[in-house]
């Protein structure tokens, strides 16, 4: 997750500078990263009793975030060739970006109330 939020923050800097290749990379590997911390996240919430309202409103805000993917792709392919399409490729990645920090926090917020399963 660590990894993540990292490559979050270089993507949107290449972004900001217009650096495209270094951004277009960084993005790839955001989106792998986030992808490998979803599945480390689910194999080590295999160990824990967590609460059914808390585990809903997690996954809730963690779908959502995914779903926002699209929308950001498309919307980065089309500033390609239009430039006054930014706005839209912005809004996209502010909802992503807020949506990502919503599950973090609500992720933080299940853990503290999890139980380990005993053996
Ligand atoms: C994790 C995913 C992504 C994030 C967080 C992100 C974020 C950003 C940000 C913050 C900007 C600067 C906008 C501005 O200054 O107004 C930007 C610019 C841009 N992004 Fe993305 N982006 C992502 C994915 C993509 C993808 C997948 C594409 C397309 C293949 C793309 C294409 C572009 C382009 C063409 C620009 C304009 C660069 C320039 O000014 O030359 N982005 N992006």
């Amino acid at each position: 997750m660590a990894i993540t939020v990292v490559l979050l923050g270089l993507t949107v800097w290449a972004g900001r500078r217009a650096r495209r290749r270094l951004h277009y990379a960084s993005a790839v590997f955001t989106l792998l990263a986030l992808t490998g911390a979803i599945v480390q996240a689910e194999l080590y919430g295999r160990a824990y009793e967590i609460p059914t309202l808390r585990l809903r409103v997690h996954l809730g805000f963690a779908f959502a975030a995914l779903a926002s993917i699209p929308w950001v792709v498309l919307t980065g392919l089309r500033l390609r060739v239009q430039p006054n399409a930014r706005p839209h490729h912005r809004r996209a990645v502010g909802t992503f970006i807020a949506l990502i920090v919503v599950a973090i926090v609500t992720a933080i917020w299940m853990l503290i109330a999890a139980v380990p399963i005993a053996d």
